[in-house]
């Protein structure tokens, strides 16, 4: 059975008709003093908990969650994290911080005997968790809303980690020129420096693409940098957390329409990730 976080709803039933499993209807509660509290149906053989991380009461909602499946009957819990919080916190990044998204891997693989996650900003945070963790590639799935007649089209990533994205979402289009901009962040301030990428971009469509628009400061950074005018700016990112004004950055900087997928569910989720989950579990 399917079972989902209160966050994650139309990721897991999407899942559930791919795969053919049941959906459980669960309770979602919160006391008074705000902690939260879980009901999940009688379980049988394998439970599949899917729960994006994307806030603290979501980490908590998904412990919640995997113990409950287990007290209800399952005998085996997978874990589905379609976007995992935290993930950026892969370091310490000055002495006394701690590896958050250790201490994360380190409490989730203690309620399940198997984790899969999609499109983490890190894939070497795999090895936090004490039990297997397979990583999902949904960028393609990018690909899908994007108009068929885009002209010339550069598809760009907004700093050089993220270039493997933009080459994926390429040849999932079929067609199209890959470039990243040189990025750097003040720790401090979250301000964002771009330097351009090195194509003409002129009188072309351009896809920016990322793992993460968070703020949305990365994205429209980039667009600002570019030296000529585009024909059409189109923006895609695996996951859409969009805080801060992020869409109205977005605007601002000229850009036509903004795609997501649904490992966060927000309007612009366009496309969904289930079909490349499904074929995880059906392999
Ligand atoms: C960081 O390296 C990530 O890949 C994203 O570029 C970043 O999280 C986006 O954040 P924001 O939208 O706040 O600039």
């Amino acid at each position: 059975m399917i079972v989902p976080g209160s966050s994650s709803q139309a990721v897991a039933a999407e899942l559930a008709t791919e795969i053919d499993e049941p959906l459980a209807e669960v309770e979602y509660r919160r006391f008074a003093d705000g902690e939260l509290l879980v009901e999940v149906p009688p379980q049988d053989g394998r439970a599949i908990v899917v729960a994006a991380t994307g806030s603290s009461d979501a980490h908590i909602q998904l412990l919640q969650l995997q113990d409950a499946v287990r007290e209800a009957g399952a005998d085996e819990v997978l874990t589905v994290i379609p976007y995992m919080g935290y993930a950026r916190q892969d370091r310490a990044f000055e002495s006394g911080q701690p590896v958050t998204a250790r201490a994360m891997a380190k409490a989730i693989g203690s309620g399940t005997d198997r984790v899969l996650t999609v499109s983490p900003h890190e894939p070497a945070i795999r090895e936090f968790f004490p039990v297997p963790c397979e990583m999902l590639d949904a960028a393609g799935r990018l690909a899908e809303p994007l108009p068929a007649d885009l002209t010339d089209p550069i598809f760009l990533a907004p700093d050089r980690g993220a270039i493997d994205l933009a080459k994926t979402v390429r040849d999932a289009y079929g067609t199209g020129e890959t470039d990243a901009f040189e990025k750097h962040r003040d720790r401090e301030t979250g301000a964002v420096e771009i330097t351009p990428a090195t194509l003409d971009v002129a009188g072309r469509d351009l896809v920016v693409v990322d793992d993460i628009i968070a703020t949305g400061r990365t994205m429209s950074a980039a667009i600002d940098a570019l030296g000529e005018e585009p024909a059409r700016v189109f923006v895609g990112a695996v996951h859409p957390l969009l805080v801060d004004g992020a869409l109205a950055k977005l605007a601002n900087a000229g850009v036509k329409a903004v795609y997501g997928t649904d490992t966060i569910e927000r309007s612009v989720s366009e496309v969904s990730v289930a079909p490349v989950i499904a074929d995880l579990l059906q392999d």
